[in-house]
């Protein structure tokens, strides 16, 4: 891992030695991959783009805990069974409705039919629509909190994803991005936790919701990262986990892997143009050479195609 040094100190060391240590990129690189000229062409690098929220963490899984660790604290029951929320049931949920408040209304209008009581029975359940949304509103600002904190203290990062960024930051000739629509809260908090402070200030790109006017499926916020490291799309490799993601990859004439979970895995994504679809970066031992080295010969070599899943 490289080590954080004085901007003082790397100058010092260029100018001694005359010609760009690392160290230089390690400044450039806490400068957030300062602008370069037309004449320092970086037609012999390529990019690796990670989405944040599936692909660096699955967040899935922190969703519904949080949703369940706000029933239990509420002691929603439906007659004499508590309210939780299963994997296989959450799975259905994420497909089926969008947004917390959705999934709850969803679940008591159409899957129970029933609204819960609450604190074990002590309190009786909703009896008007706006005791319905009142309860619904208290449970996801609960459950919103208990995420926030989740997310501390549990964040980790999907198999494989620390030592591929590692091996893509310590190559000179490999830029590394993060191109989330989450907010810059939300993503700065998600990305210091599961890639630590240090090694999210040593990537060379990073845009967020926040930065650009279409989200994905817009191909917005993928052309935006390739003309911020002045870099052509073709040179550029993306990781992804879902279609709307892919979507917004391919649009920007990109590469795109995708790592998917139990919940995506049946989705069509070669049908919509996905280069290479694994379960995760680390049970396949992606590595930086079995994705950029055969783009070097050929920029339109496939890629993974040792590992990847049959199109
Ligand atoms: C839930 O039930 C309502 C009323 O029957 C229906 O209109 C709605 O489409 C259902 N929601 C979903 C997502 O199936």
């Amino acid at each position: 891992m490289k080590t954080a040094l004085p901007l003082a100190v790397s100058i010092t060391i260029q100018s001694v030695y005359g010609f760009v240590s690392p160290h230089h990129r390690q400044v450039q690189r806490l400068n957030q991959a300062a602008p370069k000229t037309s004449l320092q062409a970086s037609s012999d690098k390529f990019a690796l783009l990670f989405d944040c929220d599936g692909v660096i963490i699955e967040t899935e899984e922190l969703h519904r805990l949080a949703y369940n660790a706000a029933f239990k604290e509420f002691n929603l029951m439906i007659g004499d069974e508590p309210v939780e929320w299963s994997v296989a049931y959450y799975d259905i949920l994420q497909n089926t409705v969008g947004g917390g408040k959705n999934k709850m209304f969803f679940h008591f209008r159409n899957t129970t039919g029933a609204f819960p009581t609450s604190d074990n029975g002590n309190v009786a359940a909703p009896q008007t629509i706006e005791q319905e949304q009142d309860l619904v509103d208290r449970l996801q600002a609960r459950k919103t909190d208990l995420y926030k904190e989740l997310i501390a203290e549990k964040a980790q990062a999907r198999p494989g994803v620390l030592e591929l960024m590692d091996q893509a930051l310590a190559d000179e000739n490999v830029y590394v991005g993060v191109c989330s629509a989450s907010t810059k809260a939300a993503v700065t908090k998600v990305l210091d936790v599961t890639l630590g402070e240090e090694r999210r200030k040593k990537l060379d790109v990073t845009i967020l919701g926040d930065d650009v006017s279409k989200l994905k499926p817009d191909p917005l916020i993928y052309v935006t990262a390739a003309e911020r490291l002045n870099i052509d799309p073709s040179r550029c490799v993306v990781i992804e986990d879902s279609i709307v993601g892919l979507k917004a990859a391919k649009g920007a004439g990109m590469k795109c892997v995708i790592t998917y979970t139990t919940s995506t895995e049946n989705e069509d994504f070669y049908g919509i143009g996905a280069d290479a679809k694994v379960p995760d970066l680390g049970s396949k031992g992606v590595n930086l050479d079995m994705i950029f080295g055969p783009m070097k010969d050929d920029l339109g070599a496939g890629i993974l195609v040792d590992v990847r899943d049959a199109p």
